[in-house]
């Protein structure tokens, strides 16, 4: 009588009724497991939109702040955009004894102060960036004048773009000592894309402070 069940049950073109269920059941979780795999894929990726922090800001040159003039805050990017010639005289930006080449470009600055963290701020009446936390001051370009911040402030990578928002060659963020450099501001230059997921961690040099003896 069993074996006629089993007859019953079998054979038909080849795989019994069990092991179908055994190939539907199979494939039911390779099925699952390919949708859940796709979505941890999906969620782990990032997907910044252009105008989100971690993703590219395109900003017209004419938002740029003149020659060593005071920072132009960018909230959304945090981030600031300076505009840097040493070779011009300035109180807010002035090379120091160490420094043999000029100084000269746009660089974006994250806004993060180096020590702990904290949002520091452009101080208009000292000409510097300072952090209220715990007193770090930085140049308008980002190098430190005053501790306990452990080195520089932190850059965005830089391209212009031409008005058709194409980019310019050679006029993107070069790495000098892994750190970006400031990049000259091309004639033909529209805009300027800073993309904020490409940080480069400011360099250690010697406190500003320590060149004329202010140190606190
Ligand atoms: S976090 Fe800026 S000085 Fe400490």
């Amino acid at each position: 009588m069993a074996n006629a069940a089993v007859s019953a049950e079998a054979k038909s073109g080849g795989i019994s009724r069990r092991e179908f269920l055994y190939y539907i059941w199979g494939a039911s979780i390779a099925l699952y497991a390919a949708q859940f795999s796709g979505l941890l894929i999906w969620f782990l990726l990032p997907r910044f939109r252009e105008g989100e922090f971690g993703g590219l800001f395109v900003i017209s040159v004419d938002e740029l702040p003149e020659v060593n003039a005071e920072p132009a805050n960018v909230p959304a990017g945090r981030f600031w955009l300076v505009n840097l010639d040493t070779r011009q005289e300035s109180e807010l930006m002035k090379k120091a004894p160490d420094e043999s080449e000029e100084i000269i470009g746009v660089a974006a600055i994250y806004k993060v102060c180096t020590h702990l963290g904290c949002i520091y701020a452009w101080t208009a009446a000292n000409n510097r960036f300072e952090c209220p936390c715990h007193g770090s001051k930085y140049r308008l370009d980002g190098r430190r004048i005053e501790s306990p911040a452990p080195r520089a402030l932190d850059r965005f990578r830089m391209q212009f773009l031409d008005a058709d928002k194409n980019p310019i060659t050679g006029a993107e963020s070069e790495l000098v000592n892994d750190f970006y450099a400031p990049v000259p501001l091309p004639e033909n230059a529209a805009f300027i894309s800073v993309d904020t997921g490409d940080r480069k961690m400011g360099l250690s040099q010697p406190l500003l402070c320590s060149f004329a003896n202010e140190c606190p």
